[in-house]
C-alpha cells in the first residue's frame, strides 16, 4: 500500500500522509486538509469513517467481533483477572504486579469517603429520580468538594485524582440505588476487596449483617470488566472531549455519564429489559415485536442489537449470554425473560432484516438478565455500566491530557440562510 492518500478537488489534487496502527488499521491524515485545498473539509455525520485520535488503550475488530485491553483478549481478562487488575492495566499500561495492586487498592482506600454535605444534595431529590440523574449530578457535585484542577503535568496529582474517583463513583452508586430504595445512606469496610465492598455498600440491609454471595460477586466482577472500556463510544468521546478544554477529570466523567444515559448507548439495558418485559406481558409474542422493529414506519427498534462497530457477535454479549446461563442456574432462578431473550435472539439470528444489517446481539442484550437476577433495580442498570466503565474514561481522559491533544472542535458545512438585512420590528 502507497504510503499516501491523493485527493482530487476540482482540479488540483493534494497528497495526505497514511497513518497505520499497530493492527495495521490504516487512516488519512488529514490535519492539512483545510489549509491546502483553501477551505474545503469532511463532512462525517456520527463519525462512522472518521477516527479521533489514535490510542493505545483498547483494540477491536468490529468484523471479526475481537476486543482487547491493553492487548488482552477480553476473554482471558474474564476468565483470569478481578475488575480492579483491569482497571489498574488500562490506566496505567500493565496488569499489576501484586504490590502494585495492593497499593493501587489501598491507595483507593484511603480515598473513598465522601463529604457528608454530598448526602444533603441527594436528599434533594425526589425518590423517583432516575439514578443516572443522581450519579451524573452527584459526579459533578464532587468537583465542588475536589477543587483543585488536576494539574496532568503532575503524575502524583494525575494518581491522586485516580484513586479519588475510584474511591468515590462507587460510594455514589450504592447512595443513588438506596436512594431509590428508601435505605439508609452507608458505607462499606475497608477490610473488604473492592467489588466485595461495593456490594456491601449497595446491598446491606439496615438490620442484619450483609454476607457476600461469591456466585454474585464473581459474576459482577466479570460484567464489570466487561463494560471497562470500548475505544471511542460515544461517553467515551464525551469525556474525552469534554477533557480537551482541560474540564476536570470529575466534570469530564460526569459529562460521560450523562451520554452514557441514553438509550442508544448505555441506556439500552434499561430498555432492553423494559422491551423483554413488555413482549412478556403481550403473552411472549416476539414475531409481533420483529415486526416492529422491522417497520420504518415504527420507532421501534430491537434494543440490544446492533452496534455502530461489530457487524458479527459483540464477544461481551457471548461472555455475558453464558454467565447469564450459569448465574441463573446457581441461584436457583428460573426467569421466563431469558427464554424469552434467547427466543427473541434466535429470530434475529435467522431474519434476513437483521442478517443483512449485520444486527447482533451487543453488550446490553443479556447484561439486565444478570443484574436483575442480582436483586438491581432496572433503573439501576445503567449506573451499572457506567461503574464498569469508569476505568475506561479515566484511561482515555490520561491519555488525551497526557498527549496535550488541541481542545476538540469539529468544523461544519452552513446550510442556512444567506446574507438578510435587519427588518425592525414595525415592518416585519
Ligand atoms: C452500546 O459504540 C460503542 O462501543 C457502544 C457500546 C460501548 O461499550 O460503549 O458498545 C455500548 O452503546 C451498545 C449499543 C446499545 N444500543 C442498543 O442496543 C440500541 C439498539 N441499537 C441501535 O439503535 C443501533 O444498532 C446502534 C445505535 C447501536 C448503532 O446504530 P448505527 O451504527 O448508527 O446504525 P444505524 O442506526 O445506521 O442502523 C443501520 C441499519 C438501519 O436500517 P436501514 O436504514 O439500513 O434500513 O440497521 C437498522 C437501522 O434501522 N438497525 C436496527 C437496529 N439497529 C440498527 N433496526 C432494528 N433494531 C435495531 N436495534
Amino acid at each position: 500500500m502507497s504510503e499516501k492518500a491523493i485527493l482530487q478537488v476540482g482540479n488540483n489534487s493534494y497528497e495526505f500522509p497514511l497513518v497505520k496502527g499497530t493492527e495495521n488499521e490504516v487512516a488519512i491524515n488529514i490535519k492539512t486538509l483545510r489549509g491546502a485545498t483553501k477551505g474545503v473539509i469532511t463532512l462525517d455525520p456520527g463519525f462512522k469513517n472518521t477516527g479521533s485520535c489514535e490510542s493505545a488503550i483498547t483494540f477491536l475488530d468490529g468484523e471479526k467481533g475481537i476486543l482487547r485491553y491493553r492487548g488482552y483478549s477480553i476473554e482471558q481478562l474474564a476468565d483470569n483477572g478481578s475488575f480492579l487488575e483491569v482497571a489498574y492495566a488500562l490506566i496505567f499500561g500493565d496488569l499489576p504486579n501484586e504490590a502494585q495492586l495492593e497499593k493501587f487498592h489501598s491507595d483507593i482506600k484511603s480515598k473513598s469517603v465522601v463529604d457528608e454535605d454530598v448526602k444533603k444534595i441527594i436528599d434533594a431529590f425526589p425518590k423517583n429520580a432516575h439514578p443516572m440523574g443522581i450519579l451524573s449530578s452527584l459526579t459533578s457535585a464532587l468537583v465542588a468538594f475536589n477543587p483543585s484542577s488536576v494539574n496532568v503535568d503532575s503524575e502524583e496529582e494525575m494518581y491522586n485524582a485516580i484513586v479519588k474517583i475510584m474511591g468515590k463513583l462507587p460510594v455514589l452508586v450504592a447512595w443513588a440505588m438506596r436512594k431509590i430504595k428508601g435505605l439508609p445512606l452507608n458505607y462499606g469496610s475497608n477490610s473488604l476487596g473492592y467489588i466485595d465492598n461495593i456490594m456491601k455498600m449497595m446491598f446491606e440491609k439496615p438490620n442484619e449483617e450483609y454476607v457476600i454471595n461469591p456466585i454474585i460477586k464473581n459474576a459482577l466482577d466479570k460484567l464489570l470488566i466487561l463494560h471497562a472500556d470500548h475505544e471511542q463510544n460515544c461517553s467515551t468521546s464525551t469525556v474525552r472531549i469534554v477533557g480537551s478544554s482541560h474540564a476536570g477529570l470529575f466534570a469530564s466523567v460526569s459529562a460521560g455519564i450523562s451520554a452514557l444515559w441514553g438509550p442508544l448507548h448505555g441506556g439500552a439495558n434499561q430498555a432492553v429489559l423494559e422491551m423483554l418485559e413488555a413482549i412478556r406481558a403481550d403473552g411472549g409474542d416476539t414475531k409481533k415485536y420483529m415486526a416492529k422493529a422491522k417497520d420504518k414506519n415504527d420507532t421501534f427498534r430491537l434494543m440490544g442489537f446492533g452496534h455502530r462497530v461489530y457487524k458479527n457477535f459483540d464477544p461481551r454479549a457471548k461472555i455475558i449470554k453464558i454467565a447469564a446461563d450459569e448465574l441463573l442456574n446457581d441461584l436457583g432462578i428460573d426467569d421466563p425473560i431469558l427464554d424469552i431473550a434467547r427466543g427473541l435472539e434466535q429470530e434475529a439470528l435467522n431474519d434476513p432484516y437483521f442478517v443483512e444489517r449485520k444486527l447482533y446481539p451487543n453488550v446490553d442484550f443479556y447484561s439486565g438478565i444478570i443484574y436483575r437476577a442480582m436483586g438491581i433495580p432496572v433503573e439501576m442498570f445503567t449506573v451499572m455500566f457506567a461503574l464498569g466503565r469508569l476505568p475506561g474514561w479515566i484511561a482515555q481522559w490520561k491519555e488525551m491530557r497526557s498527549r496535550k491533544e488541541p481542545i476538540g472542535r469539529p468544523r461544519q458545512i452552513y446550510t442556512g440562510e444567506n446574507y438578510r438585512e435587519f427588518i425592525k420590528l414595525e415592518k416585519r
